[in-house]
């Protein structure tokens, strides 16, 4: 979609993330947009203002006290403002525009506004994960912000967790998305609110050396289509991904993951804290025993190589035995099984074996490619078929279902540990 004359104020705060802050604007300017932008003292530090003047043709707005400037500027830009993008988003940006603080241009020119507020977090994963981060970001999100990441990553620390601003193209794609014009969100339709939901989604790949890996052919759409749709029904959504070539969603917590051993990490890491996980990635059973060091080579002559495979864990399993050997009922466990025979006979002895709720069985001529599905839900209570239908209305079915689960053992809405 283009923003084609939209007034986007692009907010940049502190983050060592900045930088790409200017791409942000290239990318704005490519798809038609008018841009300003707004900076927090710390932000000059880490990138140039003259870049933003040279991309946008006009200066930034460094100071709110710019003796030069005849009126507020901080009233004005948000008076021009048709969107605020704040990115990156620091950890102290965001308890600022969540308290109502107003002490630099960006939170300033964000108490101003009553429109559209997108927010790109960035900062280290213990600042994200801190309880006053998370309630800063509630408060954001009751008042209508929309977030888009952060996600999973190398953070410029060295450390490795979720913290790293989202990509420019996706805060883009989720911009776009949310300043395109949607049906008035039906409050009967929240169904899932407060319900705290993990999806997996897409395929895992296995590495072989450092440029070859064994993967599968998932798309991730069915995946991405349950987050989605659950975050739209009032859900707080995590998305475990593996690599798919699919925009973040917006307002979806994403962690990018790309083997299993990574999926299994970041889904036990959570999985305490969750009322329902989907286990909708395509994992590896078996990955190659060894990762060579160097990328392995040819030489003339020699035989082809034999690669040794081990078998991956089992998450979806392992989950199941987990939550029995605490005699819980939370969180309500969903798997795929995607069959060419004996679909849902094969899907009740998967609900068995893996110790699940239920079991989305799809025949393998349907379940990877396109935007349809076919398939049958199956529950120790019986068996539905979903007949021929989008992924999107098979994810309301499957959301329906979790619902109904959680609702029989009492835990929706209930509070939450
Ligand atoms: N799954 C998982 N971890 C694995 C393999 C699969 O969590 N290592 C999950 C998938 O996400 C899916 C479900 O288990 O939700 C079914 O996986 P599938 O590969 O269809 O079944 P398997 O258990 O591997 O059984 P089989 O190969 O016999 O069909």
């Amino acid at each position: 979609m283009s923003l084609g004359g939209k007034h986007i104020v692009l907010g940049v705060t502190g983050g060592i993330a900045a930088y790409k802050a200017a791409y942000v604007a290239r990318e704005l300017l490519a798809r038609g947009a008018e841009v300003r932008v707004a900076m927090t003292h710390t932000a000059t530090k880490l990138v140039g203002p003259l870049t933003f003047t040279g991309l946008t043709g006009t200066p930034p707005v460094t100071d709110l006290w710019d003796p030069s400037y005849a009126g507020e500027v901080h009233v004005d830009l948000a008076r021009w403002a048709d969107a605020i993008v704040v990115a990156p988003a620091t950890a102290n940006v965001i308890a600022r525009l969540a308290h109502g603080l107003a002490e630099d241009p960006v939170s300033a020119t964000a108490l101003c506004f009553d429109g559209l507020l997108l927010v790109a977090p960035a900062m280290h994963h213990r600042m994200w994960q801190h309880p006053a981060t998370t309630a800063n970001v509630a408060t954001l999100r009751a008042r209508g912000t929309h977030l888009v990441g952060p996600v999973f990553g190398k953070l410029a620390s060295g450390d490795e967790g979720v913290g790293r601003m989202s990509e420019p193209l996706a805060i883009l794609d989720a911009l776009t998305a949310s300043l395109a014009p949607t049906a008035p969100r039906d409050l009967a339709s929240l169904d899932l609110e407060g319900v705290r939901l993990l999806v997996s989604a897409g395929p895992t790949f296995e590495a072989l050396d450092p440029v070859r890996f064994l993967g599968n052919r998932s798309s991730g759409r069915m995946g991405f289509a349950l987050a989605e749709r659950a975050r739209d029904r009032g859900a707080r959504v995590t998305l475990v991904r593996g690599p798919v070539a699919l925009p973040d969603p917006r307002d979806v917590e994403v962690v990018n993951v790309r083997s299993a051993l990574e999926m299994e990490a970041a889904i036990t890491a959570r999985r305490e804290q969750l009322d329902a996980i989907v286990m909708a990635a395509a994992v590896a059973d078996f990955r190659p025993r060894e990762i060579a060091a160097d990328k392995i080579k040819k030489s003339d002559g020699d035989d082809a190589p034999t690669i040794e495979l081990v078998r991956n864990p089992d998450i979806l399993a392992g989950l199941g035995a987990w939550r029995a050997s605490r005699a819980s009922e939370r969180p309500y466990l969903v798997g795929f099984a995607v069959e060419t025979t004996d679909l849902v006979a094969s899907a009740q002895k998967k609900l068995e074996r893996k110790k699940v709720d239920l079991v989305v069985a799809n025949h393998a001529s349907v379940a990877f490619e396109g935007d349809d599905n076919e398939a049958f839900l199956v529950a120790r209570t019986g068996v539905t078929p979903t007949g021929h239908v989008a992924k999107t209305a098979l994810a309301d079915r499957i959301l329906d279902a979790i619902r109904d689960g959680l609702a029989t053992r009492g835990s929706l809405g209930a509070p939450k540990s």
